[in-house]
């Protein structure tokens, strides 16, 4: 089965992802981190995120490649690991400005169909469930209030060394879903057969629950499909 996660930044979509993922025996995908990872390289090679005609020449020649440790996935650019460095928050910035053109976006594709083709798989981001797999045979649209996300994304950069402010950290999500909800190609929303998931009152246990449980769900309609076909 193909597995789709979208919704707003910090909305919990990576840590349930990859929980899901683990428990069916899935590959995981964030598929952020590819856009994540042309940030990095542009930021490197100083290129004006702003200038799409110089983005979009530049995106082409970026070789991603995805090794998979365990249940992490490293993102190697031109044969540096880049994982440390794609939550650093002018990668963030400047990933929400590029994947809006629509040239990354195509690269992109190719790459998130490739991993996506055998099945097997868990892919979270913005736009797996309508526009990368919109045959996804399940999708969750995994949605918080801005308040709790914007707490969560605090917490998680704090965890990680990166200093954060609250307040900057919940403006800055804000101002991301905004320009994702609005870019015209492949914006942020969610697919009219996606079970949305609040997580504001919810952990990641009880929201992992929920997944596991529709997923169970659609699991046993296909079987019970495949025996009426047999009487
Ligand atoms: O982790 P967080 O939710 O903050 O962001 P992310 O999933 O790592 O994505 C970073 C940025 O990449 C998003 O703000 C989007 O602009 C872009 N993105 C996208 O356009 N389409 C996707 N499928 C995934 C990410």
């Amino acid at each position: 089965m193909i597995i789709a996660i979208d919704g707003p930044a910090a909305a919990g979509k990576s840590s349930a992802a990859k929980n899901l993922a683990k428990r069916l025996g899935y590959l995981y995908l964030d598929s952020g981190a590819l856009y994540r990872a042309i940030a990095w390289k542009l930021l490197q090679e100083k290129i004006n995120p702003e200038s799409q005609a110089d983005v979009e020449a530049a995106s082409q020649l970026i070789e991603i490649d995805l090794r998979l440790k365990g249940e992490q996935t490293e993102i190697w650019v031109h044969g540096v690991d880049a994982t440390p460095s794609l939550r650093q928050p002018e990668v963030t910035r400047v990933s929400s400005i590029i994947s809006t053109y629509p040239g990354v976006r195509k690269k992109l594709l190719s790459i998130q169909r490739s991993i996506g083709s055998e099945g097997g798989v868990v892919m979270e981001g913005r736009d797996i469930g309508t526009v990368v797999f919109p045959e996804a045979d399940v999708k969750f649209y995994l949605d918080a209030t801005t308040p709790v996300r914007g707490l969560r994304r605090h917490q998680e950069l704090e965890q990680k060394g990166i200093p954060s402010d609250l307040e900057k950290t919940t403006r800055e999500i804000e101002e991301r879903d905004l320009k994702d909800s609005r870019r015209h190609v492949a914006p942020l929303k969610k697919s009219e057969d996606a079970i949305v998931i609040d997580s504001t009152p919810l952990n990641l246990d009880e929201v992992i629950a929920q997944m596991v449980q529709e997923v169970e769900k659609k699991l046993e309609t296909r079987q019970q499909g495949s025996i009426q076909k047999l009487k």
